[in-house]
């Protein structure tokens, strides 16, 4: 007996790192899972993972930043499931630069439609299913980052700042048609995100690093009280948490999921 056992999840940027561990251990608690992504490839190989051990898993195509595609994706998957019982806001973009003078518009704008704005627009688009459900839990993938505003990085920290401003805001207005709305802000997890970020590093006004992997350690061994990395199955089991009847009586709260780098 699952946790999830009969409910269906909703994933966005489920194809790949955060998302595909927070699919993995929503199935593995019982759940069926939508895999809403724009990188369909990536979305099809996870779900075919899923499948193999037993989950009805579907890839939908989905730009959160588009209401038309957040529409018609809420649609198929109602569609191809029966329902929706679970909406996780996880896809995310870091942009193209950090460091303050070089962050572009390009950037700003990418963080602002992704993390914040898609947030928005996916809960909207599923809303009025939820509602007629007389429930729903939605889980919104924020970060460390939006607690404090952080060197370099205004774009995205200020998006992730507002990614948990949003999910207070939501609990508020929708407490009263049975939807918890929560956040998980994810510390510091070696995935293509990161590697991105960190192939900015010596390119921009950073210090040059020969061994990205060994400053991704070494970060962790100066920051993180607990002196670990963490996992997409740690993010996956905070968030299952979270969408379970376990936490019933939980909402607007974020939580921290980085080996205690961040204490509020
Ligand atoms: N990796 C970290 O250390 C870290 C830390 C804190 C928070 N986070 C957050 O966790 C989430 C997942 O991060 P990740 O590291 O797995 O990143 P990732 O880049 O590996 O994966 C992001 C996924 O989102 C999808 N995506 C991007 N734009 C989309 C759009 N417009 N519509 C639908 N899907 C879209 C991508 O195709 C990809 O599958 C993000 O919100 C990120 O900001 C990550």
């Amino acid at each position: 007996m699952g946790r999830l056992d009969g409910k269906v999840a909703f994933v966005t940027g489920g194809g790949r790192g955060i998302g595909a561990g927070i699919s993995g251990v929503l199935a593995r608690e019982g759940a069926s899972i939508a895999i809403a992504d724009i990188d369909l490839d990536n979305a099809a190989k996870t779900a075919a993972e899923l499948r193999a051990r037993g989950t009805k898993a579907e890839v939908i195509r989905c730009d959160v930043t588009s209401v038309d595609s957040a529409r018609a994706a809420a649609e198929q998957a109602v569609s191809q499931f029966g329902q929706v019982d679970i909406l996780v806001n996880n896809a995310g973009v870091v942009g193209d630069h950090i460091g303050g003078g070089l962050i572009t518009l390009e950037d700003w704008d990418s963080c602002y439609e992704v993390n914040l704005k898609g947030i928005w627009v996916m809960s909207q688009a599923l809303l009025p299913h939820f509602r007629e459900r007389g429930s729903g839990k939605i889980v919104n993938i924020a970060s460390i980052a939006g607690r404090k505003g952080g060197a370099g990085l205004a774009h995205y920290s200020a998006s992730k700042a507002g990614a948990i401003s949003l999910t207070q805001s939501l609990a508020r207005d929708l407490g009263r048609s049975n939807i918890n709305v929560n956040a998980v802000c994810p510390g510091l997890l070696w995935t293509d995100m990161w590697r991105h970020l960190e192939a900015m590093i010596g390119r921009d006004d950073t210090p040059e690093v020969v061994d990205r992997r060994a400053y991704f350690e070494g970060y962790i061994r100066q920051n993180c009280p607990l002196g670990r990395e963490q996992t997409p199955e740690d993010i996956g089991m905070a968030v299952a948490f979270l969408a379970s009847d376990d936490a019933r009586n939980i909402t607007g709260q974020s939580l921290n999921v980085d080996g205690g780098i961040e204490l509020n």
